[in-house]
């Protein structure tokens, strides 16, 4: 499929879903600025395919966020689609319920995307174009235990998405959130249950690749699980309860 973009940015794009969909446009000569914490992974990756252009960064580092993307608009031009992948995942029990533990998922999962967003939009509503995505999760569809850190988060970026979608699309801007199910990356190997069909970071690149150049909305995946999921978020509440505890507490 021939795609759409000249020059994409991706956070979170040292490991897992973010580096695989870079390496993926990358292998398919797209211009891909990388940026995460990690500088050495980024620069390793960029030896392998030149396309590849790494830009360390911290999300939750506002003022960082902006210089990087106007360093990259600099030396490279403008940017048809940001992907604000950077996101952390700790599971937790009520024994570790302190606001540290939801100020760090907190401020990466959600500000993260926030400042990409603060950092990008002057740019895309200068021009009236552009393409601006980020990977929420189908754990913001309904809560789960041990996501309590976690679900929040991914519930409100899907929320900011149906916010932002209108007033984006009149000014020429497209708007796409992404929510994979299961996918084996590091986020997910520190998971000791389970994971109900989970899916090879390749297929959930490609997916969200594909999805991205329909222009969709929504790219959500693998589909039989998003399907389950968005039936249980139509049950009662009392239902609701009793099959997580049968199924996930078991208890
Ligand atoms: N895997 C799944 O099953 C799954 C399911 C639903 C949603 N997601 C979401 O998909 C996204 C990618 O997750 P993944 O599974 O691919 O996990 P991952 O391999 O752990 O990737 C997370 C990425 O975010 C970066 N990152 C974390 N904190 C950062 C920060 N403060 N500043 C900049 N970059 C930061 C990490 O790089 P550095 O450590 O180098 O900074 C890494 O590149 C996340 O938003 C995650 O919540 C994953």
């Amino acid at each position: 499929m021939a795609l759409p973009w000249r020059l994409v940015w991706i956070t979170g794009a040292s490991t897992g879903i973010g580096a695989e969909i870079a390496k993926q446009l990358a292998e398919q000569g797209v211009v891909v600025a990388t940026s995460a914490r990690k500088a050495d992974v980024l620069q390793a990756s960029a030896k392998l395919n030149p396309h590849l252009k790494p830009y360390p960064l911290d999300v939750t580092d506002a003022s960082a966020v902006t210089q990087t993307f106007a360093r990259i608009e600099r030396e490279h031009g403008s940017v048809d689609l940001v992907i604000a992948g950077a996101g952390t995942y700790a599971p937790l029990s009520l024994d570790q319920f302190k606001p540290e533990a939801f100020q760090s998922t907190y401020q990466v999962n959600y500000l993260g995307v926030i400042n990409v967003l603060a950092a990008i939009l002057p740019s895309f509503r200068a021009k009236k174009s552009g393409h601006i995505a980020w990977i929420a999760s189908v754990a913001g569809y309904i809560g789960l235990p041990q996501a309590a850190s976690y679900g929040p988060t991914k519930a409100a970026l899907i929320n900011l998405a149906e916010c932002l979608q209108p007033d984006l699309a009149v000014e020429g801007i497209t708007t796409s959130i992404i929510n994979p199910g299961f996918v084996k990356t590091p986020l997910t190997a520190q998971n000791e249950f389970d994971m109900p069909f989970l899916m090879d970071v390749e297929e959930a690149a490609r997916q969200t690749i594909i999805g991205l150049a329909k222009k969709k909305f929504e790219i959500a995946y693998p589909w039989k699980f998003v399907w389950i999921l968005k039936c249980l978020q139509l049950l009662p509440y009392p239902w609701f309860f009793g099959l997580v505890r049968k199924f996930v507490l078991k208890r």
